[in-house]
Formats: structure tokens, sequence, C-alpha cells
């Protein structure tokens, strides 16, 4: 049966990217669309969004259109475009008042609002269309208070009654709180007030994800270990009792790999491609990045990788007191790539200050960069504090580029620790979140690169492994149909 699925996200690839719930929210809808399902993504027209790129053009008949609730009278327009590679469609909403800003996120005092006005733009675009999608898929806070409202303010319209929500959690870390003050940005009043979490309003403040865990028909996060850990005080961020209260109804499923942009057999960003059979133009692409980084190279030098926004969810902090020691001592290089909290920049710079030609780092968001480190490093780092799912460590065993990580989240299910004496597995995997156990765990990597048979092995069984989205789409599917079935 063909589905109708409404995929309401912040960011989505290629169009805006800030992480990885771009990629999903992109790649999730091809497949979708791929496997001959009726999806719609819809979106933020952002001011940075490259329109005459994307082919991203107006929709007649929706210009100019009322978007009114609480107090405020907004316009918005819709524009359209065709996800790259596919047939499926990717809907803007334009309300250059609020996605006109210097960044896609802010720290702006309506910060909600833009997000609720997101919220409200996909419903009345669904009535404009009088196109009910069976299934709303709502990610991250962003669209959490998409079920709420269609219980409340859309609850008059008989067009919505069919449908039915899910939430991702992408991150329980962004949890879209404001103070209790701004409710009226809603545009619900009483009765339907009552349906906010009355504790959260009473100390003054409303929690969008917590509305979303409360509403929605299903939830879901992006790794089965992750939606363990988020029902528990030390990574529920304070979610952890909601999410406890409807567990029956949460599970996780493992993000996929979009490989038709991340696999080093076709990879757009690369001047040369290759497999596991030919491993040597890796190599080449190795000495290829260092010569034009100025890092010093001999054929034993291992190149470790970085790339990641730069907060203190990566496990950054665990670097501070390895990485010098490390350099210092053994036949490596390093290069990163990313932006964020000024203490790991400021690490960054110093490292590469006192380790010229060994280090380089990169500071800012660059997506050609990210490709060329995943092709050409050898060992690439992500120790995590935590981690939803996480895309890069995925990215890294396709590219032979072996992932050192911390055992949580989807990094726990998505690399196996490697056994030398019965050669399976796929990275190196440490457990606590702790200097000697990140220690540990380079050197284990370092000394395996050492050794050219079992690394040789680590890398095959790293290229090996498969988490294309047409596998990962099909728990989606079925989770669709059966919320669909249970109606
Ligand atoms: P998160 O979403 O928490 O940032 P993920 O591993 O799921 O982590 O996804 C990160 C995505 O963002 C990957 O596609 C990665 O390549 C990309 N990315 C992160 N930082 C940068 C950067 N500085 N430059 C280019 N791409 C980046
Ligand atoms: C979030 C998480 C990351 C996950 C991504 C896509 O940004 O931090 O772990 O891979 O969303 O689901």
């Amino acid at each position: 049966m063909r589905l109708s699925i409404c995929m309401l996200a912040s960011e989505a690839t290629p169009f805006a990217k800030t992480g990885g719930l771009a990629d999903v929210a992109g790649a999730l809808t091809k497949q979708l669309h791929a496997a001959g399902h009726d999806v719609r993504l819809v979106m933020p027209l952002y001011a940075q969004v490259d329109r005459a790129a994307h082919g991203i053009a107006p929709v007649e008949g929706f210009a100019d259109l009322p978007l009114e609730f609480g107090p405020h009278r907004l316009r918005w327009s819709l524009h359209a475009a065709t996800l790259p590679r596919s047939g499926a469609r990717a809907w803007f909403i334009d309300v250059p008042a609020l996605y006109a800003r210097g960044t896609l996120y802010t720290d702006e005092a309506d910060e909600h609002l833009r997000f609720i006005a997101l919220t409200r733009a996909a419903l009345e675009l669904c009535q404009r269309w009088a196109w009910a999608p069976q299934v709303l898929h709502c990610n991250d806070w962003h669209a959490a208070f998409a079920p709420l409202l269609l219980k409340t303010a859309y609850g008059w319209d008989r067009l919505f009654d069919p449908v039915r929500t899910v939430l991702t959690i992408h991150n329980i870390g962004y949890q879209g709180e404001f103070p209790a003050s701004r409710v009226p940005d809603l545009g619900i009043g009483p009765p339907d007030t009552s349906r906010l979490h009355q504790d959260d309003l009473r100390a003054g403040r409303v929690n969008a994800l917590k509305h979303g865990i409360l509403y929605a028909d299903a939830i879901t996060t992006v790794s089965p270990t992750y939606a363990q850990e988020i029902m528990t005080p030390q990574y529920g961020m304070g979610l952890e009792g909601v999410l406890r209260q409807r567990a029956a109804q949460v599970r996780g499923i493992l993000n996929g790999v979009d490989y038709d942009d991340w696999d080093p057999r076709r990879d757009r960003w690369l001047p040369r491609h290759f497999d596991a059979d030919s491993l040597e133009v890796k190599a080449a692409l190795k000495t290829d990045l260092m010569a034009r980084l100025r890092l010093e190279w001999s054929a034993r030098t291992a190149l470790l990788g970085i790339v990641s926004r730069f907060t203190p969810q990566k496990g950054l902090d665990l670097l501070f007191d390895t990485l010098p020691p490390l350099l210092a001592s053994r036949d490596a290089a390093l290069v990163a790539l990313g932006n964020g909290d000024a203490r790991y920049e400021v690490f960054f710079e110093g490292l590469q200050a006192r380790f010229p030609g060994r280090v380089v780092y990169h500071r800012g968001y660059d997506e050609g960069l990210a490709h060329w480190i995943e092709a050409a490093a050898d060992i690439f780092l992500m120790p995590s504090l935590y981690e939803p799912c996480g895309l890069n460590q995925m990215y890294s065993l396709r590219y032979g580029t072996i992932p050192v990580v911390r055992r949580t989240g989807g990094l726990a299910d998505s690399v196996r620790m490697f056994d030398p004496a019965s050669g399976s597995g796929t990275g190196i995997v440490f457990n606590d979140f702790d200097a000697p156990a990140m220690d540990w765990a380079m050197r284990t990597a370092l000394d395996l690169f050492a050794q050219p048979r079992a690394w040789s092995r680590l890398v095959r069984n790293a290229m090996a492994e498969d988490f294309s989205w047409e596998r990962q789409a099909r728990e989606y599917e079925a989770l669709y149909r059966g919320l669909l079935s249970a109606a």
C-alpha cells in the first residue's frame, strides 16, 4: 500500500544543513519516495538557502498567504524544488520576518515562534492542498508541537482525523524551551492550554520537545541504544520521566547512510575513486591531502581525522590531555575540521601551533573537506559523550577510515570492536568517558595501524558494512503501517 507522509524538519540536505538531521531528513525522504510513497518534505526557506543552485521556485497561487495565530499576523509563501537524484518534492515555507537571520538557528527570543510558525504553515498547507498525510513525521523540537496543535488549534478540521503522528528525537540536548509568558505564541487558549505540561507552566516554562513526547502517536529516536539511554537520568536531560511514561511508544531506529553522497566509489568531491580492492587510491588521496595541507608525510604516518560540531556532546574534552602526548610520541598527524564552542577551537589552534607540519585545524564548515577527510584519513576520532546516532562513524566505515568511538548511542550500534584473534570487528570502541580510556583507544588504533595484515583485515571489515537507507527506511515503513493498522 502506498503511504502518504509529510516529513516536517528544520533542515534537510542539500538545501540547509548544520548537522546529521539534514542528512537524515533529505535521505529518508528520498528513500521513502523511491519505495513508492507520496512523501512531501516541508522545511523553512532560510535566507541562506541557495534558491538558484537548487532550482527552488515560487509555487503559483501560494504567495502572500495569511498565517494568523495568537498575537501574530504573518504572511507566508510557498516555494518548491525536487530533491537531487530523486523525484521527491521539497516544499519551503517562506516567512522572511522569521527565516532571514544570520544563522539557521538563533538564540533570539522568538526562536520558538519561528518553528511554531513552520508547523502551523505546514498544517495550513495540507489544508490548502486538501491533503491529509496518513503520517505526519515530526523531527526534533522544531516540529514537536504538531501533534498537540492537531488536537487543539486544528482539531476542528475533520481533514486531519486520519493523520497519525511520529516524533523522531535526533538529539535530546535541544528541547526548544521558552518562557511560559510566551504561551500566546502557540495560538491556543483555554481550555486547550490545559493540555500543556502544567508543572512546567507553574515553573514558568514551556518545553516543545516534551509536548511532542506526550502527544505523538509514536516516538522514535535514531538508534536502539539511545532509545534506552534517554530513559535514564544520565542521558534523558530531564525528559526521562515523560519518556518512561510513554515507553511502549518509544523505539530506536538506526539512521542510514545516503551512499549517493557518501561512497568512495562515486564521491563527487573526490578526483579519484576507490573500493576495498583499490586501496592504493585511498593511499594516494591521503598523500594528496597531506601535501595540500602541508602535513609531513612518511609511509608510516597515521593520519587521524576529526569532522565535528564543536559541542560538549562530541567528547572533544577527552582529547585535551591525550592528544598532545600522543602526537609527541607517535608517528601520527591530525586534520581537524569544525567550529563551535571557543574552548575547542582554542585547543585545536594551540595544537596546530605546537605541532607544525603535524596538525592542521580548519575552523569552519566545509563540505568538500569533510569528504576529503573521510576518504584520506586512516583513523576517525569520535569519542562522543553522547551520540543519538552519529553519521560520521558510518561514513568512515565505508571509506575504510577506522572509527575510534565511545560505546554510546548509535556509536555502540554501528561500530564493533576489532578482535585481532578472530579478525572480526570494524573499529575501536571504548567504554568510559575518561582520558585513560581515550588514550588506550587511540594507542590501540595506532598499534593496529602498524600491523599491515591486521589493519587490512580491519579496513576490509569496515568497508563491507552496509547501513543503506534501503534497509533502515523499511523500519520506518513498518512503524507507519503499524500505526495505521492500530487506528
Ligand atoms: P551531528 O548531527 O550531531 O552533528 P552527525 O554525525 O549525525 O552529528 O552528523 C554530522 C554531519 O555534519 C555529517 O554529515 C558531517 O560530515 C557534517 N559536519 C559536521 N561538522 C562539519 C564541518 N565542520 N564541515 C562540514 N561538515 C560537517
Ligand atoms: C543529531 C545527533 C546525531 C544524529 C543526527 C541525525 O544531530 O546529534 O547523533 O546522527 O541527529 O539523526
